[in-house]
């Protein structure tokens, strides 16, 4: 298949470089080419490159700076994937994009599953939210997977930041109680490469919402606490704390946990185990 994707420097696009299978034919489209804060850009340059799938791993991911920055975020996370999905529509090609776990308000205590109603706390919530919906409103041909607490060896995330930081010999304070599930970006970028099989093979019963983490559930200061152990580095001095004492801009959902059931059943990925996975990564490191 021909495919475009939005967004290959991000750690979803590096796993997605990686692994797209090699018959594809993929274009990568990255800033300076395109400006996702320039929706009304989009439609030509997706024509020009003639896909017959697009992938958009692309956007505004700052959920802090977003609370001062609503138009941009507004901007890159709902006109953009809106305008690629009314051009999909167009062309008749089905489109893959990525949500988050900030769409809920994270005060369930069960795993959260596709059809639990919505109700983002933050901007950046709200914007990956109005992604979603403008996505769903323009074509019926979308996939949209969402994930919770990615990273990667690759790009900017709390595995990397702990590691930094424990260099440096500085003390940790991180809150223990946020649950979620860490995700590696190269097991949704496997995820999403079982739903580009099943639409390559013509498949039209993989629409729709999913939900792609790890599988397992711990806190920051658990997840942190397994870093250094796998990376060997037991002498960090970590002091797990609540949240009320690390304020930040954005509010946090207090359960992140999503149920990737719906995966499973439809396209047989079973999420690894969150620290399974959080070893092959440090490996890499
Ligand atoms: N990170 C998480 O913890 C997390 C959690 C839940 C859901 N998600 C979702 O998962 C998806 C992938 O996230 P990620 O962590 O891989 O993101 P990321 O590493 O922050 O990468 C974001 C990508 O978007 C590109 N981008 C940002 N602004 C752009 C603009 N104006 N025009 C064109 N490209 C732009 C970046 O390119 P530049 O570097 O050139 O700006 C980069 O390629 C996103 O939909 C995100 O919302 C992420």
């Amino acid at each position: 298949m021909r495919i475009l994707v939005f967004g290959r420097v991000g750690q979803l696009g590096s796993a997605l470089a990686e692994l797209l299978p090699s018959h594809h034919v993929v274009t990568f489209l990255d800033q300076p080419d395109v400006n996702l804060a320039k929706p009304e850009t989009l439609p030509d340059l997706i024509r020009q490159i003639e896909p017959e799938l697009v992938i958009n791993a692309a956007a505004y991911t700052a959920v802090d700076k977003a609370e001062s920055e609503p138009q941009l975020a507004e901007l890159i996370n709902a006109h953009a994937p809106r305008a690629m999905a009314k051009t999909c529509q167009t062309l008749g090609i089905p489109l893959i994009h990525y949500s988050t776990d900030y769409v809920f308000d994270g005060t369930a205590s069960t795993p959260y599953t596709e059809e639990v109603p919505v109700a983002p706390k933050s901007v950046y919530g709200r914007t990956k939210l109005a992604g979603e919906e403008g996505v769903a409103k323009e074509t019926d041909q979308h996939i949209i997977l969402r994930t919770a607490w990615l990273y990667s060896h690759i790009g900017h995330n709390f595995l990397k930041t702990m590691l930094r930081v424990a260099s440096e010999g500085k003390p940790l304070r991180v809150v223990d109680d946020q649950m979620g599930s860490p995700t590696f970006a190269w097991d949704l970028g496997m995820a999403s490469v079982a739903l580009v099989n099943a639409l390559e093979s013509g498949r039209d019963d993989v629409y729709g919402i999913f939900h792609a983490t790890n599988a397992g559930v711990t806190s920051w200061h658990g997840f942190a606490q397994k870093i250094f152990e796998l990376a060997k580095a037991d002498q960090v001095d970590l002091t797990p704390i609540p949240t009320e004492s690390y304020p930040t801009p954005a509010p946090r959902p207090a359960y992140s946990v999503l149920d990737s059931g719906r995966l499973n059943r439809v396209v047989g990925v079973k999420m690894p185990d969150w620290q399974d996975a959080l070893t092959r990564c440090i490996a890499r490191l």
